[in-house]
């Protein structure tokens, strides 16, 4: 019941650190699902991808190339190929990242061993050998069957080299662009559905203030050439976090006519202290309630912003994408502080689905959304380890939620109790629905509560079911984890804890745990 779970947890509180934990409850809790009333569809790029050229993301984790060991198609390793091609990766965003506000995309055509190595001077000051450019993403891109999503370089690039990219990307005539595309071994023009205008100028980017981006972006929108050719949604940079006035001010200066979206950046640190992040291991229960509590802002940063997009872009135009999110913890001990190198437990995998439910609640203003990143950095969906991979628990979450993609959102009201330690308080759990293109309701819950099971009980309204199947992501301790080489310790199996009664759904859910059902 929900009063105990509020004793066990202060009285967790009190021996945080001392085995074993307190005695496991039940929470119970209530929803009911709208299934008259349905939302929008789910935009199947809420589930992309971020790809950077940072720490071992691109080399190593991507690309091997030709002559290595590691099987590979064209450099490119055939295991996370074919891992990613099993998530359905409907987009992937590239180069950067605060990488792309630096990258000159000359640098990466033409033959290997004539392209100029560079110091990657965001990311340890590592040498960037130019190895994977342009084709090479395509390659990537193509192979996995996502989308491409391209960052042009506006912090220290110009009109003239975004359009020239462009150009040299999509164009079909016989201008000189195009015959070197072809002459780097690229007839047709690759599909560039998004394109983004900068990454993070407030920052990393060029440190612009609001105007000044908003003037830039303006210069560079007419140089853009919207049209048959390179029909790319335009991204303008947005917000990170709660910065309303960001917003404010770009979706004022550059209006619904100039862009297609605008980007929100937002990571969940379990401190909330970029000087001191929190580890991504061995953590206690108080940093795993901190955690989720810093990542629930997620939702009110997006009611923030769409509140400002409403006023400025009332027939919902323009798209918020949250182009980077994720965990961030303090780098893996021993591991290059610049490489961003961290471990993926259970926690990330249940955090990546309450985000998700977050994502499905907005699904006429978010339509795409990147987590940062594909491999080996951040909430990595991929660990590689020479030649070695494993599957985190990010990509077990995102591998459940694969029916949402391109699902219409069926609204769920749920009345989920508050999950209180030492002083934070988080929903014990967050959940949503939708029909999916194959004619079934999915409904995806993350139950954020590290101790209790949740028993749900949904008022199925009008919808007829008769049963009932799914998945299930839990383990035994909040840390554990997939690493390359190791026999994993958190992978979905099958679920069997929900029965349909009449018009109503239960669902027994473990604590801490994702669980995504079917409705039969
Ligand atoms: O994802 C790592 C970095 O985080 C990106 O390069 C940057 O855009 C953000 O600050």
């Amino acid at each position: 019941m929900f009063a105990k779970s509020l004793l066990v947890a202060a009285s967790v509180a009190a021996v945080m650190f001392a085995a074993p934990l307190a005695q496991a409850d039940t929470v119970k809790a209530t929803a009911t699902l709208k299934s008259d009333a349905p939302g929008a569809v789910i935009n199947k790029y809420v589930y992309g991808q971020f790809s950077e050229h940072l720490g071992a993301g691109i080399y190593g984790g991507t690309w091997v190339g030709e002559d290595s060991a590691i099987p590979n198609t064209r450099g490119i390793r055939n295991d996370i190929v074919a891992a990613l091609k099993d998530l359905h990766v409907p987009l992937i965003r590239w180069p950067g990242g605060c990488f792309a506000d630096e990258y000159h995309w000359r640098d990466g055509i033409g033959p290997r061993d004539k392209r100029p190595s560079r110091k990657n001077n965001w990311w340890g000051g590592t040498p960037e050998t130019n190895h994977f450019g342009t084709h090479e993403f395509f390659d990537f891109a193509e192979q996995v069957g996502a989308d491409a999503y391209v960052n042009i370089n506006m912090g220290s690039g110009s009109p003239t080299e975004m359009r020239e990219w462009i150009e040299y990307m999509t164009s079909p005539g016989q201008d000189t662009l195009a015959q070197e595309r072809r002459s780097n071994g690229r007839d047709k023009p690759f599909k560039v559905p998004v394109i983004g205008l900068g990454n993070e100028t407030w920052g990393c980017g060029g440190e612009m203030r609001p105007e000044y981006y908003s003037d830039l972006y303006r210069q560079y929108t007419p140089f853009f050439h919207k049209n048959a050719d390179n029909p790319a949604a335009r991204v303008a940079v947005g917000p990170a976090g709660d910065d309303v006035n960001w917003t404010e001010v770009v979706m004022k200066n550059i209006g619904p006519n100039r862009m297609e979206a605008i980007a929100l950046h937002y990571y969940t640190l379990p401190t909330g202290d970029w000087g001191k992040k929190g580890a991504s291991i061995k953590f206690t229960q108080q940093e795993w309630v901190d955690t989720f509590a810093q990542t629930m802002r997620m939702d009110g940063f997006i009611q923030k912003h769409i509140a400002i997009m409403d006023k400025y872009d009332p027939e919902k135009k323009v798209a918020l994408y949250v182009d980077e999110w994720g965990t961030w913890y303090d780098v893996e001990p021993g591991t290059n502080p610049g490489h961003l190198y961290q471990l993926n437990t259970l926690r990330d995998g249940v955090l990546a689905a309450a985000n998700f439910n977050i994502f499905h609640k907005y699904p006429d203003r978010v339509k795409m959304t990147a987590i940062a990143q594909t491999i080996n950095v951040l909430q990595a969906v991929i660990l590689t380890d020479g030649d070695k991979m494993a599957l985190t628990p990010t990509y077990h979450a995102f591998k459940m939620y694969v029916p949402f993609q391109d699902a219409t959102m069926i609204p769920l009201d749920v009345q989920a109790p508050a999950y209180t330690l030492g002083g934070k308080t988080i929903p014990s759990f967050n959940a949503s629905a939708a029909k999916a293109k194959d004619g079934h309701v999915y409904i995806g819950i993350a139950n954020m509560n590290p101790i209790d099971g949740l028993n749900l009980s949904i008022d199925l309204a009008s919808l007829k079911a008769k049963g009932v199947s799914g998945q299930v992501l839990t383990a035994p301790k909040m840390d554990s984890l997939n690493r390359p080489g190791a026999k994993p310790e958190v992978v979905p199996v099958d679920y069997k804890g929900g029965k349909v009664k009449g018009s109503t759904l239960t669902l027994d859910i473990p604590a801490k745990s994702v669980v995504v059902v079917r409705l039969d």
